[in-house]
């Protein structure tokens, strides 16, 4: 028998304001049309003051530990994915722990924008099968709308805000994270990036981005790491149930299935309802394929993301 983290529940949470396509069309120069024809998105979620990373957070884990059927004080480690927390510091993780009146865990963040949650996943799976814990929260929040220059239509139609949230147990036995694999390429800074920084503008910045230039990264990247994570787990394509991808695009989703000869079935579809939310698009998806009963107990899946740094990375799990 080998150790193991079981995913135990997943959890979910947006924005309560829902802006479309033909809201936004009426504050930039753009079109519905253009939009989903370029992208798949028809809306998105947008924080309202108030609503942070960590109230995101805080809500999505709360329904995952309600799935899970366990108390926030049996979980030893929270590891919180985002690229927009509440401040600079403290970690958003250990604000989540206090909203959920957690007495004492191990709580950082992780940063790798919008392959966040692998990096969380990886490291939260390395930690449990290491002994350092026995339950772990792992989240992707972001509030990406405070980050958009709102004149910029190239990107600010591209984003939303929300979160999602797993519970990962260490246990015995076949189920569970099976293999992850990270990358990061850091010549490719200037495609995707923060245009400030507390050390170098002392602002919080925009968001900037290259977008062709990143798709065509996108595909590649994100073809290779799911191979390899199959290797590495010993399936191919043909053993996939459900590919739970980053959502930054549906004609990425697309691509990428038909380079590795996956039905376009397999893949989990968000982006249309979501956008991009960054770290948060892998635990949503997974979240709401979860609960509306796509993804079942025993179905393989593969996690995969891709963005700026570039870092990409992807899972291979037994639900
Ligand atoms: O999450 C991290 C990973 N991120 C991604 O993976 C994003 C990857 N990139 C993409 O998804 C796509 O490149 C975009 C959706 C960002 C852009 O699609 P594209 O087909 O690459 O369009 P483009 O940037 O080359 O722009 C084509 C045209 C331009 O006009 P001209 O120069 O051809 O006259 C743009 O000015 O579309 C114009 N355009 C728009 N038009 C209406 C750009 N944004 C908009 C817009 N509405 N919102």
């Amino acid at each position: 028998m080998t150790l193991r983290s079981v995913v135990k529940g997943t959890g979910s949470a947006l924005p309560k304001r829902r802006v479309d396509n033909a809201e936004l069309a009426e504050q930039v120069d753009t079109s519905d049309e253009w939009i989903v024809e370029r992208t798949g998105i028809r809306s998105r979620y947008i924080a309202a003051d108030g609503e942070t990373t960590a109230t995101l957070a805080v809500e999505a884990c709360q329904k995952a530990l309600g799935a899970a059927g366990i108390e926030p004080n049996e979980i030893g480690l929270i590891v919180l994915a985002t690229a927009t927390p509440d401040q600079t510091f403290p970690s958003s993780a250990t604000k989540v722990q206090a909203l959920l009146g957690i007495d004492d865990c191990i709580a950082f963040d992780v940063h790798a924008v919008c392959t966040g949650f692998l990096y969380a996943l990886s490291v939260a799976d390395s930690m449990l099968r290491g002994g350092n814990a026995k339950r772990a929260l792992v989240i992707g929040s972001e509030t990406f709308s405070r980050i958009l220059d709102w004149e910029d239509r190239g990107t600010c139609v591209l984003f939303g805000d929300g979160a999602g949230a797993i519970v990962l147990e260490a246990e015995e036995g076949d189920a569970g994270v099976l293999s992850t694999r990270l990358h990061a390429d850091g010549r490719h800074n200037g495609l995707l990036y923060v245009d400030g920084g507390p050390s170098t503008t002392g602002t919080v910045g925009k968001l900037r981005m290259k977008g062709r230039e990143v798709f065509r990264h996108a595909v590649v990247n994100l073809a290779d790491v799911l191979g390899e994570v199959l290797a590495d787990a010993g399936f191919t394509a043909s053993d996939i149930d459900w590919v739970v991808p980053h959502q930054a695009n549906a004609r990425i989703l697309d691509a990428t299935a038909k380079k590795l000869g996956l039905a376009p079935e397999k893949v989990i579809v968000t982006v249309d309802r979501h956008a991009n939310t960054s770290a948060a698009s892998v635990p949503l998806a997974l979240d709401v394929a979860v609960r509306d009963g796509r993804i079942k107990r025993g179905d393989l899946l593969v996690l995969e993301a891709m963005g700026g740094g570039f870092t990409w990375g992807a899972a291979a799990l037994r639900y």
